[in-house]
């Protein structure tokens, strides 16, 4: 069986990328090949990322297609390059329902902090981890998950606890989520995924 072919969508500093293909370069990774990254904005740093390590990108930014346009863009893209798994890696835009069952099972996400607390609409980047000082929690996470049409209503595939400290902010909460339990969580999770699918 062929290993499973990956698509990574990012918007920003794409640093969970980095850790997938650092992960993939060091072996961890042997039943997945990450064959295209995809950005929704042309200054994602994800794209530079990408460049390095010679894997293709393609962009449709944000501010050029319509969602619609973008989705059936990336749709095609991602028909072409015959994807097998599409992992989210800080990836801006809510998938479509109709987008979320062309690739069923076949989507993955991670959410910065221990889901179902923290997660929805409106749950993104520092405004999680505000949420998370604001509500006085003191243990805190990531959580890759199966991504469906309910926003980050998916089943969990992995999770990670992560103390939060005193005197943390967002920016230093943040940080620690990203090094403590992102970026080990998600190349695993995908590694797991992908060996599945390749049982299928
Ligand atoms: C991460 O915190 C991830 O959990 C969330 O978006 C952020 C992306 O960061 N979904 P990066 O682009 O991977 O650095």
């Amino acid at each position: 069986m062929e290993n499973i072919r990956i698509a990574v969508l990012c918007s920003g500093g794409g640093t969970n990328l980095q850790a997938i293909l650092d992960a993939k370069a060091a072996g961890n990774l042997p039943d997945g090949e990450i064959v295209l990254v995809v950005a929704d904005s042309e200054a994602a740093y994800a794209l530079e990322r990408a460049k390095r390590q010679g894997i293709p990108a393609a962009v449709f930014d944000k501010h050029v297609y319509s969602r619609a346009a973008r989705e059936q863009a990336i749709l095609a893209a991602l028909g072409e390059k015959k994807i097998g798994l599409v992992v989210l890696a800080g990836f801006m835009t809510v998938l479509s329902a109709d987008f979320v069952k062309a690739y069923e099972g076949r989507i993955v996400n991670i959410h910065p902090a221990l889901l179902p607390s923290f997660g929805g609409v409106g749950m993104y980047g520092l405004h999680v981890h505000e949420a998370v000082l604001a509500a006085g929690v003191k243990v805190t996470g990531a959580t890759v998950h199966y991504v469906t049409e309910v926003c980050d209503g998916g089943p969990i595939i992995a999770q990670k606890a992560v103390e939060v400290r005193e005197g943390d902010t967002p920016e230093t909460l943040q940080r620690r989520v990203m090094r403590e339990a992102e970026w080990i969580i998600y190349p695993q999770a995908i590694e797991q995924v992908c060996k599945k699918l390749k049982g299928e």
